[in-house]
């Protein structure tokens, strides 16, 4: 059995319109919750390191607290300066209450 093989976390534990950070093989990883559909970003802004889980999701957008950036969450792609990079994303599968990476 390797890592991939366990859930990131439950769905349950993943409200709708929040976010939970996951470790998986030393990587930090964000899981959202955007209207029941989950998606998974690296829980680091590409700004300067800021964590994203400190920040509130809006929709399917998240702001880095630490300067401001925004961060679409299904595409990873950085909204606003003075992030420019867009941040990794990993493809999530759903089975019963679980969710794995894909
Ligand atoms: S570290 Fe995220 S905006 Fe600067």
């Amino acid at each position: 059995m390797t890592s991939s093989d366990l859930p990131l976390a439950r769905r349950s534990d993943v409200a709708p319109g929040t976010t939970r950070r996951v470790q998986r093989d030393g990587e930090a990883i964000l899981l959202c919750n955007v209207d029941g559909t989950f998606y998974a970003i690296e829980d680091e802004c590409t700004h300067d390191g800021g964590e994203l889980d400190q920040g509130e999701l809006e929709g399917c957008k998240i702001m880095c607290p630490r300067h401001g950036a925004y961060f679409d969450v299904t595409t990873g792609a950085a909204l606003t300066m003075p992030a420019v990079l867009p941040v990794r994303t990993f493809a999530v599968r759903l089975d019963g209450d679980d969710i794995y990476l894909a």
